[in-house]
């Protein structure tokens, strides 16, 4: 490890560390718009200028005469890095004045406003005073740029990180730089919009105001938004996002840096494909068919048609339904414990599957667990693109947008090969048409009952169904239980790598709906509340293929399983 000295603090640096890296750990930083770690290096800004010198053998420090890019610049032992200095602070002020000749000073109205490096900068490393005394240039906003994407001309400073995105990781090219001089701007091909897979990143790589997302666009002052750390779950990539809400309503989804999940970027499937948590369908209360209603202790009930139909609605809606789902539940083992069959969805996290599993499995071994409807959608989507749009050569893929669309089937199948010994599949139950009492658990984006599903269920003399949206199967359940999306659960999710990672709950559920972990805690009457930490120890002792959850904290990047439980969770 070479050793640097940033500022006279000593650190032991990456051979690979550019100066910023290597201040970085000396906890100083060094201001930067067009550098970027998962992008080429340019060196266009100015804004990196620092002093670099070298430490002799004989302790003496000889600094280079001219400042130099941080970016650009690499260290290797003995490297002396000096920020502070009057000239590097003269040259911080100089860029920024440079950068905001033209910039137009409409922060009040900007949506990068509080998260803007231009604003930041300008605050710490900037002077408060423009010499300029001519009329500032004036840009046209381009809202052509993509399906997505808004360009506010005037507020680029030409850092030329969106083009280069296109280039070297989306492989498509649509961004490009036009004119020359000050009168450079960011536009795109003719009638070629940035409108592929990943262009979404644009707006998070752009260090201003300059790029921003239609969908959220003066929708919410970014200080108003809390964070929570969340995984995606549109497909098993399984990437690292931020969940901004506030008051319950999540507003946008931004990628969480994780070089063990999915680097630096994520999708736009992904980015824009979580409106679904907010529709309007999805079910709000816990339903019991009259049928079964008082099952349990003979309570009073009360006629709703919360969900379109016949049903019961408790004036607590919880603690009965679910006093009464467990003693339906025992009653139909009691009957036929190999015809009880539980359906675990792969967009469970691995503390819920385990519940439900470890429940059922405790009341009677006879009872069947499958798998739940594993969504796929084409081949797996690989950047950069080549020019023809063809995928990228094995060794030189940035990104992977995965054909299966959940989040956790290796953790799921981890649960069931352990109670099961086998996975066996819903539709295989389905066809066989010999199971007697469901118990289904969903939670998916889109519809996932299919025919032969509903076909192969018939008439069981009990269904229960917890699921987010209404489906042909919760239209006729005898148990309804309204659950929670992936912006409303804790846990963990295992991606297709075997990576686990660790949810956090972002939102409350909507109406009397709540995450799975909470329903199945209650409903396998474990004592205290659901806390995934203390879950996941008792999982990662009780799994063999699932011990590296036994440290119960998975860390901000998640922990890949060792190389045989993998294989043994992937078998
Ligand atoms: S639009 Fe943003 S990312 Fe693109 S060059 Fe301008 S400042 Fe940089
Ligand atoms: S690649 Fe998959 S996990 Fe990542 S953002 Fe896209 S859909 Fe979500
Ligand atoms: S970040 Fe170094 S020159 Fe732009």
């Amino acid at each position: 490890m070479p050793k640097v000295i940033v500022n006279d603090i000593e650190v032991d640096a990456d051979p690979k560390d550019n100066c910023i890296l290597a201040a970085r750990k000396a906890g100083v930083e060094i201001p930067h718009y067009c550098w970027h770690e998962a992008l080429s290096v340019v060196a266009s800004c100015r804004m990196c200028l620092v002093e670099v010198g070298e430490k002799k053998p004989d302790g003496t420090v000889a600094m280079g005469p001219k400042l130099v890019p941080g970016c650009q610049t690499p260290i290797k032992e003995g490297t002396v890095i000096k920020t502070n200095t009057p000239k590097v602070k003269t040259s911080q002020q100089m860029t920024l004045e440079l950068l905001l000749l033209n910039h137009p000073l409409d922060c009040s109205i900007c949506d990068q406003a509080g998260e803007c490096y231009l604003q930041d900068y300008t605050y710490k490393y900037g002077k408060a005073h423009s010499r300029l005394d001519e009329p500032k240039l004036q840009r046209e906003d381009k809202y052509h740029i993509g399906e997505q994407i808004a360009l506010f001309t005037d507020r680029c400073v030409m850092c030329t990180r969106c083009v280069r995105f296109t280039r070297e990781v989306a492989g498509t090219a649509e961004l490009q730089v036009v004119a020359r001089g000050s009168h450079e701007e960011i536009d795109v091909f003719p009638e070629t919009p940035c409108n592929n897979k990943l262009a979404g990143n644009v707006v998070d790589l752009c260090p201003v105001g300059a790029l921003c997302s239609k969908d959220f666009l003066y929708k919410k002052r970014v200080w108003w938004l809390k964070h929570a750390d969340g995984i995606c779950t549109g497909c098993s990539t399984g990437c690292s996002v931020h969940i901004d809400q506030n008051e319950d309503k999540v507003y946008r989804l931004r990628p969480r840096e994780n070089p063990l999940a999915q680097g630096h970027f994520m999708c736009d499937e992904g980015r824009f494909g979580f409106k679904y948590i907010h529709d309007e369908r999805r079910i709000l209360a816990p339903k019991v068919s009259k049928a079964n209603a008082g099952a349990a202790n003979g309570s009073s009930v009360a006629s709703s048609t919360a969900f379109g139909g016949a049903g019961t609605q408790f004036a607590d809606p919880w603690k009965d339904v679910l006093a009464t789902t467990r003693s339906k539940i025992k009653e139909a083992i009691k009957t036929d414990a190999r015809g009880f069959v539980a359906v675990l969805s792969p967009f469970m996290t691995v503390e819920e599957a385990y519940l439900l599993a470890s429940y059922l499995k405790q009341l009677d071994a006879r009872v069947r667990l499958v798998m739940g409807p594993v969504p796929m959608i084409g081949s797996d989507d690989m950047y950069p693109k080549g020019p023809k749009g063809e995928a990228p050569e094995a060794g030189k893929v940035k990104f992977t947008i995965r054909a299966e669309k959940c989040p956790n089937r290796l953790g799921v199948e981890a649960i069931l090969r352990h109670f099961e010994g086998e996975v066996i599949s819903v539709a295989q139950v389905a066809a066989k048409a010999d199971a007697t009492a469901w118990y289904f658990v969903g939670g998916y984006q889109h519809g996932w009952v299919t025919e032969s599903i509903d076909r192969g269920v018939g008439s069981p003399s009990l269904l229960i169904v917890q699921d987010l949206f209404p489906s042909p199967l919760s239209e006729r359940a005898d148990i309804v239980l309204p659950s929670g999306s992936f912006a409303e659960r804790e846990g963990t999710y295992v991606n297709h790598s075997g990576l686990a990672q660790a949810v956090h709950a972002a939102i409350r559920s909507p109406g009397d709906a709540r995450a799975d972990s909470r329903i199945l805690m209650e409903l396998t009457e474990r004592t205290g509340l659901f806390h995934a930490t203390t879950l996941r120890k008792e999982i990662g002792k009780a799994i063999r293929t699932l011990s590296a959850l036994s440290a119960g904290d998975l860390g901000e990047h998640g922990v890949k399983m060792g190389v045989a439980a993998k294989e043994a969770v992937m078998a």
